[in-house]
């Protein structure tokens, strides 16, 4: 208590909500929950990892202010985002007695925050969701932009919605606990947001590596807050991903192909984004967009952040013809997002292929 709490409004008419950032954040989610209207039961949806160490206290907080949850700790891991897995979560809401006005609670990394949020999209046809985001990349991502889903065994979040929270709770003394890997992870969306919307954002990492690395709750919570606020002013502008919130994906096509080529297992997500990011910015280097120092001072910070900026284990030819099954590309068409400059993006749908593979053949290792 008594330390610098921060707070983004996530503008969306009348889905709109608050994001809240701090340490010890037991009395804001009780003042929240006190005044929601909720009914006096609610789920509390965690894994394996973070559900022993939390999930008791997060069920006092909600007891104290008038709320039964059933604490439900499905296994860690991205297995868990499936229909059979959503199946005996609904079972026990059912079981729980949850109603129409039950909040659904996620408390866990993107996992849980989007089996919970699927949960709470679909239940009774929709209940109330708030999200207690405890890794790096949720609390950076996924808890801004409202999709949830599960996957399917032939593709990732493939079932899904978009479901907005009531709000958002942050609390940072729930990272202490996080691996550094997983901080990390998180970190390659953070300098995403530097490279494709603030400039000096990107120099502000550049110049904070130690605090970031040691999670200095002065410097976490900026860089939270501040990814936040670029996420939600890109997402309120194109909620349902017509055009702006395509800029997003910046170096995810290639990170999606290295993903998928190492099975989803040797990199993870940040990482892969990491190295795709690398890509991306090759091909805007190519194409006569970008200067060419860029590429070598992004480089140097994806390093100091521990993050990898070149990928075993993955061939051109392979990654090539990944990117035209991406999700995300429509009609045969790769709908390359750029970068002019640090902060300036540039969206292609016609680079040559040449371009394409030399960028790919960059970022990987020899
Ligand atoms: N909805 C969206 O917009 C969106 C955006 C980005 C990613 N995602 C999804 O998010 C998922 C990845 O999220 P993730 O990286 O958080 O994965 P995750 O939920 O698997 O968490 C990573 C690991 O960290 C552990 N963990 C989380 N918080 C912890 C803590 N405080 N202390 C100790 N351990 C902790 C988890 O148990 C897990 O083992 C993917 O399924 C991805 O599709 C969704
Ligand atoms: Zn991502």
């Amino acid at each position: 208590m008594g330390e610098i709490q921060r707070k983004v409004r996530v503008e969306l008419g009348p889905d709109s909500y608050d994001i809240v950032i701090g340490r010890n954040l037991r009395q804001e989610v009780q003042d929240f929950v006190r005044g929601a209207g909720f009914s006096n039961k609610a789920l509390l949806l965690t894994d394996s990892n973070v559900g022993p160490v939390y999930g008791e206290k997060v069920v006092s907080w909600l007891a104290e202010a008038g709320l039964v949850a059933a604490l439900v700790t499905v296994p860690a891991g991205e297995s868990s985002k499936s229909l059979s897995v959503a199946e005996t979560v609904y079972t026990e809401c059912i079981k729980a007695g949850l109603d129409r006005k039950s909040p659904v609670f996620a408390l866990g990394g993107g996992v849980v925050g989007d089996l919970a949020g699927f949960i709470a999209a679909t239940y009774m046809r929709g209940v109330p969701f708030v999200q207690l985001p405890t890794s790096l990349l949720a609390q950076v991502d996924s808890s801004v932009g409202g999709k949830v889903a599960v996957n399917h065994a032939l593709g990732k979040n493939l079932i899904g919605a978009f479901y907005q929270p009531k709000a958002v709770f942050m609390d940072l003394e729930m990272m202490e606990t996080l691996p550094a890997r997983e901080i990390s992870t998180g970190l390659g969306e953070v300098v995403k947001y530097g490279l494709i919307y603030d400039a000096d954002f990107f120099a502000y990492l550049e110049s904070h590596i130690e605090e970031i690395l040691s999670l200095k709750h002065e410097c976490l919570s900026h860089i939270i807050a501040r990814s936040c606020e670029i996420k939600a002013a890109v997402v309120s502008e194109d909620e349902k991903e017509a055009g702006l919130r395509r800029i997003l994906n910046f170096g995810h096509t290639i990170g999606h192909a290295i993903e998928k080529e190492t099975g989803y297992a040797r990199y993870n997500h940040g990482e892969a984004v990491a190295v795709g990011m690398v890509g991306a910015l090759k091909l805007s280097i190519e194409l006569g967009l970008l200067a060419e120092e860029v590429l070598p001072r992004t480089e140097r910070l994806l390093r100091a952040l521990k993050l990898p900026v070149r990928a075993e284990g993955c061939t051109v030819d392979d990654m090539y013809e990944d990117i035209f099954h991406d999700k995300k590309t429509v009609g045969g068409r790769v709908a390359w997002v750029l970068i002019s400059a640090i902060g300036q993006t540039v969206c292609r749908s016609d680079v040559p292929e040449s371009a394409v593979r030399e960028a790919m053949a960059y970022c990987l290792a020899d």
